[in-house]
């Protein structure tokens, strides 16, 4: 029988931590008692050896390029499902039967219109603000339009936020864009699925109706599914961090979007755009790769390497494929792409990215398939927002079911100044 402890000594004290198991995955020494016993803590920037939380939504074996959402491969769920199913499964933990589909549909249909103060609240911006800080904002301020339901300890009001943002979260994105080119809002059409109701919150005009190509709705279905939860992730983390002090729903996921903005993150789709638009021709291509392996430059290659992902990312295989599709169907023929392949190409022979272990990861892709789609690049990581805010619901309810829930409240190395007195003004160097 395997010992069932990890036994650790420091400094002549001793400590005997327990394993914890997971259905899948590997097991955990559970250091909780690690300081009470041993006098030390453990010093882990990044949380790279770190598992914060117990959950049931989402597994990856970041070795095998596997990734499950409540055990269902993304492969299948990509090929088979559509988005607001796999929210659905997202936050209840099954694939709904036709009748729970017809009412979750219903109800986020029917939640999708947002406060006409919240359009007062978006005019307050300037014209050329970033959506996503329009986004992050506005979402905030839906717990000041609802703070009478938005107790996180009451399971109804928990639902109700769930279904309320992951409702309004498209109608909002759209108006903070139509905002920043100054066309009206333009409000959701209850008769419309989800995203292609998204797409017409976007781009319909008013004096004429919206053409839409089925590929695109079928193309964006496809990215929010790839988008829609990858557990403890830098913003699901913090949507959990800020979730854990009792903070309201709305609170809480501001925070997630606040922190899927950065270039490390979910801004990363945007940088990489940027990038290629930077590079500019394939046949400077060399150049940029010897730029991101000199340390010096500061420069990375956006789109590329992860911190879970070793081999290779499943949702990057997945999209690429669709990526071409997509191009065809739409017959568009972006010089950026050539760039893109190129890069691919060129980066996965070099030795430095087979030796970091760094292949391109979703948001290589999603970004120039959002470009075919003719989303603006600000948008780019408001549309990845969209779709995460199904896992980021998903993950602050499990995280309030869950019995014994703690504040997160990590440690620290403490590397300044040492006990000194205080000295007068005229007394300081
Ligand atoms: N280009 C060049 N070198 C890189 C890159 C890159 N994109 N990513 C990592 N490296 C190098 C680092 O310089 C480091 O090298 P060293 O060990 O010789 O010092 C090594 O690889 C490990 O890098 P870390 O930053 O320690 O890896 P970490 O796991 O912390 O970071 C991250 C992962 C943030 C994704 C990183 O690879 C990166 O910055 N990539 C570019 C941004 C990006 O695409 N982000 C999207 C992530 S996916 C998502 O959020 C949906």
């Amino acid at each position: 029988m395997p010992d069932k402890n990890a036994n650790l000594t420091v400094a002549g004290r001793s400590a005997s931590l327990p394993l914890v198991e997971g259905s899948q995955g590997p097991s955990c020494i559970d250091i909780t008692n690690l300081y009470r016993e041993t006098g030390h803590f453990t010093f882990d920037p990044g949380f790279g050896a770190t598992g914060s939380c117990k959950s049931a939504i989402t597994f990856i074996d970041g070795e095998k390029g596997v990734l499950l959402y409540r055990g269902y491969p993304i492969e299948q769920l990509a090929q088979k499902s559509n988005f607001l199913e796999v929210a659905y499964l997202l936050l209840e933990g099954e694939l709904p039967n036709a009748a729970q589909f017809t009412e979750f549909e219903h109800a986020i249909t029917h939640h999708t219109m947002m406060h006409e103060s919240v359009k007062n609240f978006l005019h307050g911006f300037h014209y050329d603000a970033h959506p996503m800080a329009m986004l992050c904002a506005s979402i905030a301020s839906l717990s000041a339009f609802y703070h009478d339901t938005a107790n996180p300890n009451d399971p109804e009001q928990r639902k109700l936020a769930a279904i309320r943002l992951i409702a309004k979260m498209p109608t909002i994105a759209a108006a903070a864009y139509r905002y920043s080119i100054g066309w009206p809002f333009r409000y959701p059409r209850n008769n419309l699925e989800y995203v292609t109701r998204f797409l017409h919150m976007m781009f319909e005009v008013p004096s004429e109706p919206l053409q839409l190509n089925p590929v695109v709705a079928e193309a964006l279905d496809l990215l929010f599914i790839l988008h829609a939860d990858h557990e403890q992730n830098a913003s699901t983390s913090t949507v959990r961090l800020v979730g854990s002090t009792g903070a309201n729903a709305y609170a809480s996921i501001a925070a997630g979007i606040a922190a899927l903005w950065g270039p490390a993150h979910g801004g990363a789709n945007e940088a990489v755009l940027k990038m290629l638009t930077e590079i500019g021709d394939a046949k400077h291509v060399d150049k940029a790769i010897a730029r991101a392996k000199d340390k010096e430059s500061g420069f990375r290659l956006m789109g590329f390497g992860h911190r879970v992902y070793k081999n290779f990312d499943p949702r990057a295989q997945i999209i690429r494929a669709k990526c071409h599709e997509v191009l065809d169907a739409l017959g568009v023929n972006d010089p950026l792409l050539e760039v893109a392949l190129k890069l691919e190409e060129v980066a996965l022979k070099d030795d430095y990215f087979i030796e970091h272990k760094l292949y391109p990861n979703v948001d290589f892709y999603s970004g120039i398939i959002y470009k075919a789609l003719k989303i603006p690049t600000e948008m780019f990581t408001v549309m990845f927002a969209i779709a995460r805010t199904a896992g980021w619901i998903a993950h602050w309810i499990e995280q309030h079911e869950m019995p014994g829930g703690r504040i997160f409240r990590p440690r620290q190395v403490y590397v300044g100044a040492t006990p000194r007195d205080y000295r007068a003004i005229d007394k300081r160097p």
